[in-house]
């Protein structure tokens, strides 16, 4: 049986739902039942019904799925696929920034640990990150752990003293300047569209900034018809299904977030057949690790 046929049949047998972020490859995305960014994703997590989440992505997607569903089988078709930007801050660091300030909250991206959310007041994720933060009553804000997304956080909510950390995620940040400059000499007449996780350099010269899905709205409404994408190339899927008339160029060969290329169709329809990788969350973890995400899902409404 081709292995798509194998996928779909395990799927209905065992009712389980195949979530996928856009960084993973096509063919993946393919088969999925819902594809989108992390915010998305989320949503989607907490409201399935289905008794096994088989989660096409990095390892804090599936802990997320599982910290929002503990009666549900979270699998990740691969166990190794991680995201290195969710180990850059540690709860002892959260830990002296807390007893330095008062009124502070500790905002953590969803690109992290489980037990680094269970030390955070809320999470967010790239799409909603601006608006939670303005929301809160806390005038200090430890942002964790990318420090290029709460660079780009800090400057749109200049009332608030957000505390930075050194984290970052190594593929956008690889993105340069230069690299900018030679893709804008090549297609003059693009848009340059990019992920917050960029660095600060980088977002001045963007005439879009925004969430992976985000940038895929922007491409489809926006009149102009080239685009240079500022962001992983798993994107590129569905910006030319959706736009099969339009142009789209990355600004180097290597925004490519090789942990998310783990997933493969194979390696789906194993952990489908035989249920291992299972995401395994301690209660006390899971039930601290819960808050924040419960609150980003208020927040974010
Ligand atoms: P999104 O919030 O756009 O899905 O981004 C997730 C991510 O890992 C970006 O590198
Ligand atoms: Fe993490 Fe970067 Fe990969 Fe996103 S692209 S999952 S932030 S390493």
């Amino acid at each position: 049986m081709a292995v798509k046929d194998e996928i779909q049949k395990l799927k209905r047998e065992k009712n389980a739902v195949i979530l996928a972020h856009y960084y993973v490859k096509d063919e993946v995305q393919d088969i999925a039942d819902d594809i989108g960014d992390s915010f998305y994703l989320s949503k989607k997590a907490a409201q399935t019904d289905a008794d096994i989440i088989v989660f096409c992505g990095v390892s804090f997607m599936g802990e997320s799925a599982k910290i929002l569903n503990p009666e549900k089988k979270v699998l990740m078709p691969d166990a190794t696929a991680d995201c290195a930007m969710a180990h850059m801050v540690t709860v002892q660091k959260i830990r002296e920034v807390k007893e330095a300030y008062d009124d502070l909250a500790v905002v953590c991206y969803i690109n992290s640990t489980a037990e680094i959310k269970t030390v955070s007041d809320v999470c967010v994720t790239s799409s909603n990150a601006v608006k939670i933060v303005k929301m809160l009553p806390n005038q200090n804000i430890f942002f964790i752990p990318d420090g290029n997304l709460g660079c780009y956080v800090a400057e749109q909510v200049p009332e608030k003293n957000v505390i930075l950390n050194d984290g970052y995620c190594p593929i956008h940040a690889a993105m340069t300047k230069e690299s900018v400059r030679q893709a804008k000499q090549a297609h003059p007449n693009a848009a340059l569209l990019v992920h917050p996780e960029c660095t600060k350099d980088l977002l001045e010269e963007a005439d879009h900034i925004g969430s992976t899905s985000e940038i895929i709205q922007y491409a489809k409404e926006s009149a102009l018809n080239e685009f240079l994408i500022g962001t992983e190339i798993g994107v590129f899927y569905e910006l030319k299904k959706q736009n099969p008339e339009k142009k789209f160029y990355a600004l180097t060969d290597e925004q490519i977030c090789w942990d998310m290329k783990k997933v493969t169709l194979e390696k789906v329809a194993e952990v489908l057949k035989t249920e291992q990788n299972e995401v395994l969350i301690s209660e006390e973890v899971r039930q601290k690790a819960m808050r924040p995400l419960e609150r980003m899902l208020e927040l974010a409404k």
